[in-house]
């Protein structure tokens, strides 16, 4: 796969913080998708980029979000058990948040570019687990019944250590009782997975815990049936 420096300068796009400082993330992120459906790069953004969206996450007044799974937007996750967390969705109705969606667009456009997988557009929320909060095992969309493609999860914990808990577990794709990654939710760690292909769970955090949780979408409007709605 010629992955040409033309296409990596793309990701540089136009911010008030630039977000990419480094292209190695970017292409072990492709790799690891082609080869095995999921991948957790650290450090994806640059440093500002990535402070600066959880300055904004922290800043999230808790009577501005919505306990997940109610709201706005249709929620197309199909849980299994329980969830926890509170979300609000992003709007490009401040800089960062418009900086961010801007971002996620131009790696919408790369993934396309080489993996051929026609991502039609991309939707997100903040995501905040208080104490004691946890996300049972899930898959975030079921076969053919779900415009969601690929999950992605952007981490911006500071310090985040051992005993905190709040690991995000990846399940095996042709068995999900095997475990096949934990990772800590530290700040600027990216996980990207096949939405369909992987369960996965966060275990209960025993501190607060910030995220950003996002999905590619493929367009599957048929006739007057509009799908994304939005
Ligand atoms: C989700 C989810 C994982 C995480 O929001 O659907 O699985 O680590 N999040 O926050
Ligand atoms: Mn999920």
């Amino acid at each position: 796969m010629p992955v040409d420096t033309w296409s990596v300068k793309k990701l540089y796009v136009e911010n008030s913080i630039p977000a990419f400082s480094r292209k190695e993330p970017f292409l072990n992120l492709l790799m690891d998708l082609k080869t095995k459906g999921w991948s957790v790069q650290d450090d994806f953004f640059s440093t500002d980029f990535t402070q600066a969206l959880m300055d904004e996450a922290e800043n999230i007044e808790n009577t501005q979000m919505q306990l997940a799974g109610v709201g706005r937007k249709q929620d197309h996750q199909i849980v299994l058990d329980a969830r926890r967390d509170y979300i609000q969705w992003i709007d490009p109705d401040k800089p960062i948040r418009t900086d961010f969606l801007k971002v996620m667009e131009s790696l919408r456009v790369a993934l396309n570019r080489y993996l051929f997988i026609g991502l039609f557009d991309y939707e997100a929320h903040f995501a905040r687990y208080e104490k004691g909060a946890f996300y049972e095992k899930h898959v975030d969309a079921f076969k053919g019944e779900s415009n969601r493609v690929l999950s992605t999860v952007l981490y911006l914990n500071e310090n985040w250590q051992e005993g905190d808990g709040g690991e995000l577990v990846i399940y095996d794709e042709h068995n999900p009782d095997i475990e096949v990654g934990r990772f800590f939710p530290k700040k600027g760690r990216l996980a990207i997975f096949l939405s369909e292909c992987f369960y996965h769970e966060v275990v209960v955090a025993h501190r607060t815990r910030h995220s950003i949780a996002g999905w590619f979408r493929v367009n599957n409007t048929t006739g007057k049936n509009l799908d994304p709605d939005q």
